[in-house]
């Protein structure tokens, strides 16, 4: 029998690669360059699974076709509101992500996002690089202390409950947390945290807020002017889910005009644009979506998806079927 024909959408791990070319009928994006929309359309009549990621924007154009030869959707990735989900439920389609595997590294970045933003690292890279080091001053780019504060988690899923591990058994930080559905007695007890009911009592007790829940439409602008108001004026916002959930221009102003101590950004709304307001704030880190940038997540994250695809094309179920 043939093996199904499978699109992989960027370059992966080079192991991830070879397996996946030894199971199935792959064609691998060799120069790594991001699809179009009408790409990503054409590919869903000629391939049985399309295997995208953050950067393919399979909008609900891209499921304007008759009839899809695509059964499976397979993310590489956990996060999927670059995928229009009712577009692909219109075609009865699954659709597979990679939870689990990025966790770990994900709340690492989180946390050096916390620690570079509170203790000014990034301010002190970019002084030093340009050569305007003065020598050690006691005023100099004095920061905040991290241990002790209280961190407010925003989505205590995975990622969520592993940022609170870090924040909770390494620095000593207290945990608050706001979740859509209420989080167990048990889980909460892990991580001494407390569930709040909505994010208008989490924002104004939290030296920090950390964001880990999903992106797409539900989430846009969640963190908006009002929110920002509520934090205290000392407080920093952290954000590695997906950059839609925050406005970046109500950000930009309470940067601006010091109304927040200062934020830590690894996403980005329309990224790899970045707001260009957002440039010439001091009191903001900025990574490129490095949450999952580590060889063992992205392997792990490539081995899941051919879980899934071997799951899906046997015909069992895909353990990590979103729909
Ligand atoms: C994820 O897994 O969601 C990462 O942000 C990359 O897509």
């Amino acid at each position: 029998m043939a093996k199904p024909k499978v699109l992989v959408t960027r370059r992966w791990p080079a192991a991830v690669e070879a397996q996946l070319s030894e199971a199935f009928d792959a064609v691998l994006n060799t120069g790594d360059k991001p699809l179009t929309e009408d790409e990503l359309r054409d590919a869903m009549t000629s391939y049985d699974a399309v295997l995208p990621t953050v950067t393919d924007k399979i909008s609900a154009k891209a499921f304007e076709i008759a009839k899809p030869q695509a059964r499976i959707l397979a993310n590489y990735g956990v996060g999927y509101s670059h995928i229009d989900m009712h577009g692909a439920a219109g075609h009865g389609m699954t659709v597979t992500n990679t939870p689990d595997v990025l966790s770990e590294c994900t709340a690492d970045i989180a946390m050096t996002l916390l620690l570079m933003v509170a203790r000014r690292a990034g301010e002190g890279e970019r002084e030093l690089r340009a050569g305007a080091w003065t020598g050690w001053r006691p005023t100099h780019l004095v920061g905040t202390k991290v241990s002790g504060k209280t961190l407010g988690i925003v989505g205590f899923g995975r990622i969520g409950q592993e940022m609170a591990r870090r924040a909770h058994h390494g620095f000593g930080m207290k945990i608050v947390v706001q979740n859509r559905s209420r989080v167990s007695p048990d889980t909460l007890a892990r991580y001494n945290a407390t569930q709040v009911d909505s994010l208008e009592d989490l924002m104004p007790q939290c030296d920090f807020v950390s964001l880990h829940c999903p992106g797409g439409a539900a989430n846009r602008h969640l963190i908006n002017t009002r929110m920002l108001n509520l934090m205290k004026p000392d407080a920093f916002l952290i954000n590695t889910a997906r950059g839609e959930v925050i406005d970046e221009l109500a950000l930009s102003r309470a940067l601006w005009f010091e109304t927040i101590g200062g934020a830590a950004l690894d996403v980005f709304d329309g990224e790899p644009r970045i707001n260009p307001e957002l440039m010439d704030c001091d009191n903001l880190v900025m990574l490129p979506h490095l949450g999952s940038a580590t060889r063992e997540a992205r392997e792990a994250m490539g081995f899941r998806v051919l879980d899934n695809l071997t799951d899906f094309f046997a015909g069992r179920e895909p353990r990590d079927r979103v729909m």
